[in-house]
């Protein structure tokens, strides 16, 4: 008998496609928006489904997983899954994955778009142009920030954080980084710096970004504390997930100039700005979409329909998370 798949939201064709042809049945969430998570029970409750594809906009716990007792898998579509309960998953003897990939490319090109938005005060300058106030060429007009030759401080360098170490270096940065793992490999080929602490990284950094997955233990991991240490010219970056940053913290700083921008793609309260967040003129926001491109949402869409096939057509799941 075939397998039967939910997928809570449309995604790229090719990932229903890829299933189709192996001959999967699929159900998709079609309405618009995300289903809540009443909506998701109930859907998932309908059918004895055998595996789950999910978006980091679903909250996966305990009510979903026994809404649909059948389904042993349960496939994120995305390289974060800090939307999963991968305790009450264990208990289950549920297994979940994502979809890590080198297409994360796009997300550390977007990482380098931020950081480049800020330095060269890109969005600023639009809006001086198109508001008519360009009254000719000055010498101090719109100064930015030079990156040739500043510190590029990464916490975190799993594939993404590497790959925004690898374009750092491309444009003259110098590389520092913190992980709980030290990455020779990096050291070697980037002469990037390892540094003890999150702490020396901050120190250091003209420009810092965050690559660390959203864990108990790097929740807030950028505190008033933490903000303090960075340099008043610094700009700080968030690809990652929101919460790593104390929003409220980092409004603060900003507004007192204790560092001089940010450029972030993820919120603490998504999609909800914290107060004052997007009234500040030294900050670039963009709507979590840094892999949110037509290359990057193919490939992951192949990776999540493989990461289903590979289960059911040989009990693996080369890309789980929590075995
Ligand atoms: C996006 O945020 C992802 O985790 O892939
Ligand atoms: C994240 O760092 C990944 O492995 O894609």
């Amino acid at each position: 008998m075939s397998k039967s798949i939910y997928i809570t939201r449309a995604i790229s064709e090719v990932a229903s496609t890829m299933l189709r042809e192996k001959g999967f049945d699929i159900d998709v969430y079609t309405a618009e928006g995300a289903p809540s998570h009443d909506v998701l029970i109930e859907a998932l409750s309908k059918k004895p489904y055998d595996a789950v594809i999910t978006l980091l906009t679903d909250k996966i716990d305990s009510s979903v997983f026994d809404a649909c007792p059948s389904a042993k898998l349960y496939c994120n579509y995305a390289v974060g899954y800090d939307n999963i309960d991968l305790a009450a998953a264990h208990e289950r003897g549920i297994v979940v994955t994502n979809t890590p990939g080198d297409y994360s490319r796009s997300i550390a090109e977007h990482t380098m778009a931020l950081i480049f938005a800020l330095s060269s005060r890109l969005i600023e300058a639009d809006g001086f142009v198109r508001s008519g106030k360009f009254q000719g060429w000055e010498p101090m007009l719109l100064l930015g920030t030079d990156l040739y030759g500043s510190v590029l401080g990464l916490v975190g360098t799993g594939r993404i954080g590497a790959q925004v170490a690898q374009l750092g270096k491309a444009i003259g940065m110098q590389v520092v980084y913190h992980d709980i793992a030290r990455n020779e490999a990096m050291e070697t080929s980037l002469q990037a710096t390892y540094c003890p602490s999150v702490e020396e990284v901050l120190k250091q950094a003209d420009v810092v970004s965050l690559h660390v997955p959203l864990l108990s233990t790097t929740r807030h991991l950028i505190n008033a504390e933490r903000l303090a240490l960075m340099k008043p010219t610094a700009l700080l970056i968030n690809t990652s997930r929101g919460a790593v940053i104390d929003e409220s913290a980092l409004v603060q700083a900003l507004q007192a100039k204790i560092i001089a921008g940010a450029g972030l793609d993820v919120f603490e309260y998504e999609p909800r700005l914290s107060d004052g967040l997007g009234q500040l003129p030294n900050v670039v926001l963009t709507p979590h979409i840094a892999s949110s491109r037509l290359g990057a949402r193919q490939a992951m869409a192949r990776i999540v329909a493989g990461n289903v096939v590979e289960f059911f057509e040989t009990g693996r799941a080369t890309n789980a998370v929590n075995l």
